[in-house]
């Protein structure tokens, strides 16, 4: 029987320099998807799958985050005696209960491997999920979950290390971690080879990394190497072909979509899409759009 998947690991330290200069003071995990931060969505997701408690692998300038998860008197007051009762239920509704988030300093950003690794202590001896806060994924089509709540569920029928991965045309699969496939079941496959950032024309399948893991705890004695891998950088993927070597990896295709919003073409995209997936605004989006198209 495989273990209840309790915590989730949020490597939030990063230095977003792809979004300059809007991340130069404010973190790009909280800028907003229509008008919840990016942050927020991949939380909400993370509670769908049942995550209990959450981790936050934060940076120097990130104190916003711990913040934004806590309570806030003045507003929430402010708020109950203007008898906004519908934000403030909607502002309380959002709140992890007290104990259930940590938060951790990275210290200096040396890679997703190294901010994983941080997160030891936290985690302990149990299986756990991680979730790249720059991605915030959509459900559609015959399931109704977002990424990580099916991930779960992959879990649960194979037990191992379980990745989310995703097709992207042939041609960009240098710029992530890549998939080999195994034996197929449809939804989840056995991986049975990963390489980050394949030179053009070698990846092992069209299929990418895209941002949502359930890993073994052995992971951490692999991190604890601090072996460098591409772009000088402690990788999460080098770590996890580490651990394939002892332990089995299955992948998930996630049926939805992921967006990228550490990117500006991602961050946008995600806006107009979560835009036209919310009753409130969908309408009046859509006819936006028709005129400056
Ligand atoms: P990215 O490489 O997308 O984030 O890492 P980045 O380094 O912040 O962005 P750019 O490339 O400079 O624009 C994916 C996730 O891993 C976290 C980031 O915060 C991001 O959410 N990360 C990355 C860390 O927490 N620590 C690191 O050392 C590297």
């Amino acid at each position: 029987m495989t273990k209840r998947i309790r915590k989730a690991v949020f490597p939030v330290a990063g230095l977003g320099t792809r979004f300059l200069p809007a991340t130069k003071a404010v973190p790009k995990e909280m800028l907003t998807v229509v008008d919840r931060p990016v942050l927020q969505h991949v939380v909400d997701e993370a509670r769908e799958a049942g995550i209990e408690h959450f981790v936050f692998v934060t940076g120097r300038n990130k104190g916003v985050i711990e913040d934004h998860f806590d309570i806030a008197y003045e507003l929430e007051d402010t708020l109950r005696r203007r008898n906004k009762t519908k934000e403030y239920e909607a502002l309380v509704a959002d709140l992890p209960p007290a104990g259930a988030t940590s938060f951790t300093r990275q210290q200096a950003p040396l890679g997703l491997g190294h901010a994983v690794w941080c997160a030891r202590d936290i985690i302990g001896d149990e299986p756990f999920a991680v979730l790249l806060p720059d991605m915030v994924t959509l459900a559609n089509g015959r399931k109704k979950s977002r990424c990580l709540a099916q991930v779960v569920e992959a879990y649960e029928k194979h037990g191992g290390n379980i990745i989310a991965v995703e097709e992207v045309p042939p041609e960009e699969t240098h710029q992530y971690g890549v998939v080999a496939v195994g034996e197929d079941y449809g939804d989840s496959f056995s991986i049975t080879g990963m390489v980050e950032k394949p030179p053009r024309g070698t990846a092992p399948s069209n299929l990418m990394i895209s941002g949502r893991y359930i890993l073994e705890p052995e992971i951490f004695a692999i991190l604890e190497k601090g072996e460098k891998g591409a772009g000088g950088e402690i990788q999460l993927t080098d770590a996890m072909i580490g651990l394939s070597k002892a332990q089995d990896f299955y992948g998930v295709r996630f049926d939805g979509k992921t967006y990228d919003t550490g990117s500006k073409l991602g961050f946008l995209a995600a806006n107009i899409a979560f835009g036209l997936a919310r009753p409130d605004v969908a309408e009046g989006l859509r006819a936006e759009l028709k005129k400056l198209l």
